[in-house]
């Protein structure tokens, strides 16, 4: 049965009002200094539906780097750039069940291929796919794909985000030089991380997030414009990945409470979507021990059970 957005809307404030106390059962990332300042109380939300009406709640105005969510549109654009075949010669197709920034199956297992895009490594060998003559070439083509996304141009590379991650970030040095020597990664390392870093970096309101959403809920057509952003196919590919290991080692759980397309990131935001019908942004910066906003998630299991969202 199609969402009923009217009154989903009606009762929006009331469920991030009761969802906000899960904030206190989670703590901001630290390891990227510059996010430690994030309020751990702050729970927003942004719906958009296809029709084109939106709803907000919350602190959705506030501003959020992407992280982690920014692997499902580089992939998208990696995808667009290379072809499929090229792409996946080079990360597999499989969740790790390991945390996201693991070591561990780059060696144990298929040496030096990363199991999937949406973990770090994975990601870093994507960042490298993405075409333009300099890093600050690619950066700004992938910049430039998420305000398409977005619907707007306000989305923008947050500087103290990106310096604060490039200056602390040895685990993602690490991997990228493992990648490297295994020949995986083909380019260097450093212009390879000053991308990834970057793409980390965006910065976006529940808002955009939400749009951007929506498109790949419309399987890669803006519904406002009627344009295609990138091909059904690669749609289809990113909603996979997110249903498979949009929330890293907790993403069979959240395929159980939740059942949608997903993928969040450090900062605390979580892309979302309801194939067919609706886009979904949420920022609420305090995580679980898997990495996963807290009080994001109980708000997305709420809607799921009253609106009967699972796909499964
Ligand atoms: O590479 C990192 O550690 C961050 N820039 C992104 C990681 C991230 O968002 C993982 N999320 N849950």
């Amino acid at each position: 049965m199609p969402t009923d957005f009217s009154d989903l809307t009606h009762r929006l404030p009331a469920w991030v009002d009761a969802c906000r106390v899960h904030t206190a059962q989670g703590s901001v990332a630290t390891y990227i200094p510059e996010l430690a300042h994030a309020p751990r109380h702050a729970l927003g939300i942004t719906l958009h539906h296809r029709s084109g009406k939106s709803v907000s709640a919350g602190d959705s105005d506030m501003r959020f780097t992407l992280q982690s969510i920014s692997k499902v549109f580089t992939l998208l654009l990696a995808l667009m750039d290379r072809g499929e075949q090229a792409v996946f010669e080079k990360v597999g197709m499989e969740p790790t069940g390991d945390v996201f920034n693991s070591m561990l199956k780059l060696e144990l297992v298929q040496p030096g291929k990363p199991f999937n895009p949406l973990i770090n490594a994975g990601a870093i060998v994507i960042s490298s796919l993405i075409r333009g003559d300099t890093p600050e070439h690619k950066s700004q083509r992938i910049l430039g794909f998420i305000r398409d996304l977005a619907g707007d141009d306000s989305a923008a590379f947050n500087e103290d985000v990106y310096r604060s991650e490039a200056a602390t970030a040895n685990r993602n040095r690490s991997l990228a030089y493992f990648l490297k020597d295994n020949k995986v990664l083909d380019a260097d390392v450093e212009p390879t991380l000053d991308v990834y870093f970057r793409q980390c970096a965006i910065e976006v309101t529940c808002a955009q997030v939400a749009r951007m959403g929506l498109v790949l809920a419309s399987d890669g057509v803006d519904p406002a414009t009627g344009r295609e952003l990138f091909p059904k196919r690669f749609a289809r590919i990113a909603k996979s990945f997110m249903v498979t290991c949009g929330m890293y080692n907790a993403s069979g759980e959240f395929a159980i409470q939740v059942g949608i397309p997903a993928k969040s990131g450090v900062a605390g935001g979580i892309l979302a979507l309801v194939p067919g019908e609706l886009g979904i942004g949420i920022i609420s910066p305090a995580l679980n021990d898997k990495g996963n906003s807290t009080a994001g998630v109980h708000l997305l299991r709420q809607l799921s059970e009253q609106y009967d969202w699972s796909m499964f």
